[in-house]
């Protein structure tokens, strides 16, 4: 085994350092992330959901032996849970305090001291000493338009201006990955400051790889046939059928549950059993039946 200096040396390497704590990536994938380490530049990843782009996120926290810092976007986020907000009833007691022994001014400036800011992820971030945080601003698409404008300046500069404090900028640059499910286009403006990496569902070659790794109880054959089942599903024709193509997680609980009721073949019966590992929706499990033979008929030559 090649013994490498640093996880971020090469692309070789880290992709080697993501298998060693099982996150199995396409080349593309770790040349983007390689590529967004040496250049300091976002990364934003679009995908289905379940195709691993959050798990990179924690898989590059351990590898490269970074905090991670978590932002999780919905609609109506507001700055101050992704950035900061003041301590107010620690302001409020300071007041109180000193409202008999100081000058109304100087009371102002010390209520606005960093004593009483409470640092959201972002700002986490940019303040984390070197080598610096892995931040994950995680589905991104489920913000609304004015939350990516306030990203600009982080994303652009690594930087955040506070009206109070002035303008903070990284002490080293976090690798800053960003998520979308596509649930909706993105601003321009926010894709031109990231790199970009679309994940596709995994081949049947890396899915069979991370089952196994995930789900090492199954015997061989019943992962392939895990992994060939689902990758027919998610591929013409008859992904055109459901409404949402299982995902990697969906695969790895299908095979474990597989497991746990002792079965040795796919048949269509356990199939309708365990249908709702598979799809979360009841008209994708409906969808599934008719094409059970189909799905289940060997592989034309
Ligand atoms: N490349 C991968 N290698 C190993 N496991 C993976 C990989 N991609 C996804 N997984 C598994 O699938 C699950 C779902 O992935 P997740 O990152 O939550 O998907 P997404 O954020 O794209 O919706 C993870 O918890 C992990 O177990
Ligand atoms: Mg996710």
């Amino acid at each position: 085994m090649a013994v490498e200096s640093s996880p971020a040396a090469s692309i070789d390497a880290l992709a080697h350092a993501l298998q060693g704590v099982g996150y199995h990536a396409p080349r593309s994938l770790v040349t983007a992330v390689f590529l967004a380490l040496k250049l300091q530049r976002p990364l934003l990843l679009e995908g289905e959901p379940g195709v691993g782009k959050t798990e990179l996120a924690k898989a590059l926290s351990a590898v490269l032996s970074r905090p991670l810092l978590r932002l999780q976007c919905y609609d109506g986020m507001e700055q101050r849970e992704a950035l900061y907000e003041w301590n107010h009833t620690g302001q409020l007691l300071h007041m109180n305090a000193a409202r008999h022994s100081a000058a109304p001014d100087q009371i102002e400036r010390e209520v606005y001291q960093e004593r009483y800011l409470i640092r959201r992820p972002l700002l986490q971030a940019l303040q984390a000493p070197a080598p610096g945080a892995v931040l994950l601003i995680d589905e991104v698409d489920r913000a609304d338009e004015p939350f990516e404008a306030f990203l600009l300046e982080y994303l652009g500069e690594y930087q955040v201006t506070i009206p109070e404090l002035g303008t903070i900028r990284a002490e080293a640059a976090p690798l800053t990955l960003l998520t979308s499910n596509r649930t909706r286009d993105l601003n321009d403006a926010v894709k031109r400051r990231c790199l970009y990496q679309w994940l596709d569902y995994p081949d049947r070659d890396r899915e069979l790889a991370i089952v196994r790794s995930q789900v090492p109880q199954a015997s061989a054959a019943l992962t392939e046939q895990v992994t060939q089942f689902v990758s027919r599903l998610r591929n013409q024709p008859f992904a055109n059928a459901f409404q949402r193509s299982p995902g990697i997680a969906e695969s790895v609980e299908w095979a474990k549950a597989l497991v746990a009721l002792d079965t040795l073949v796919l048949d269509p019966e356990v199939i309708q059993d365990t249908a709702g590992i598979l799809f979360k929706q009841r008209e994708d499990v409906a969808a599934l039946l008719p094409l059970l033979d189909q799905l289940l008929a060997p592989e034309a030559a």
